[in-house]
């Protein structure tokens, strides 16, 4: 099915979509706007930029939702608490609503992705938190003891029962074939979760037992040629802090 349907009733042949389109998908004939046979990757900008919504993508939900500018937000109020935001290791037992983990992942879904591929999936681990949590520790705890690459600094850790999740209500384990994907996607989210009032650690440890157990990528269910990217553990912050971390200076080039 042609992912892009033209009303031509609605079309004014202004050909913003042609010149909005990065390839080359659409073009005019005979007074008509054309599609090609392929070549479309269904990133919706000409139905985004059509001044009379002429354009329908038939396999996706189109809501017509109205945009709204990023310059909304206030830039320094906004690099301010971007760089207010810490990695959280303190969560309190409160569970996070619903509607606030569905525009976690709304923000997710709207991440760019490489080509638009849109490839990136996430798993709650909900009522299997504990079960790959157990994973990880006994993975980690024999770790310790047999000799390897990783054991001298596993030795040095104090591995306790909540040493991945931290007793935080959710985790989501996000997956996709790309690492830039699904990192864009987590950094996305981790800065909703931000703004409602949430934190978020990223759990690399859980991402390394994912490399090493079989059994536990068994339990994700990973799509096919999936990886684990990242691992969002997140909830309400037990920790408040006072002031900006400091940081290394910049390092930038210009050429
Ligand atoms: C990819 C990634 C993996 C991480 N893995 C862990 C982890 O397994 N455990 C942990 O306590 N912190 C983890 N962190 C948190 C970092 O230690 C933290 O981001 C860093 O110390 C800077 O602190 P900040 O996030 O508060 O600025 C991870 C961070 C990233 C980006």
């Amino acid at each position: 099915m042609n992912p892009i349907e033209i009303d031509t009733e609605q079309c004014i042949l202004c050909s913003s979509c042609i010149e909005e389109c990065p390839n080359n998908y659409l073009y005019l004939e005979n007074n008509a706007i054309k599609t090609c046979d392929k070549g479309c990757m269904e990133c919706g900008h000409c139905y985004a930029v059509c001044p009379k919504g002429a354009i329908n993508m038939a396999n996706y939900d189109c809501r017509d939702e109205p945009v709204v500018s990023m310059t909304e937000i206030d830039s320094d109020m906004l690099l301010t608490a971007m760089k207010s935001r810490r990695t959280i290791r303190k969560f309190k037992q409160q569970p996070v609503e619903e509607e606030k983990i569905s525009k976690i992942l709304e923000a997710g879904r709207y991440s760019p992705t490489g080509a638009n591929s849109q490839n990136v999936s996430y798993t709650i681990l909900g009522s299997k938190q504990k079960e790959a949590e157990e994973i990880c520790l006994k993975l980690f705890r024999r770790g310790q003891k047999v000799g390897s690459p990783l054991s001298s600094f596993l030795k040095r850790i104090d591995i306790d029962d909540n040493f991945f999740f931290k007793g935080a209500p959710l985790v989501i384990v996000v997956s996709s074939k790309s690492n830039v994907d699904g990192g864009l996607a987590s950094s996305y989210m981790e800065i909703m979760a931000e703004s409602l009032g949430l934190g978020v650690l990223y759990s690399g440890f859980f991402v390394m037992c994912t490399k090493m157990s079989r059994k536990l990528k068994k339990l994700l269910e990973l799509e096919k040629g999936h990886d684990v990217v990242s691992c969002m553990v997140i909830g309400y912050p037990n920790v408040k802090y006072q002031r900006i971390v400091p940081r290394k200076d910049l390092k930038v080039k210009k050429l």
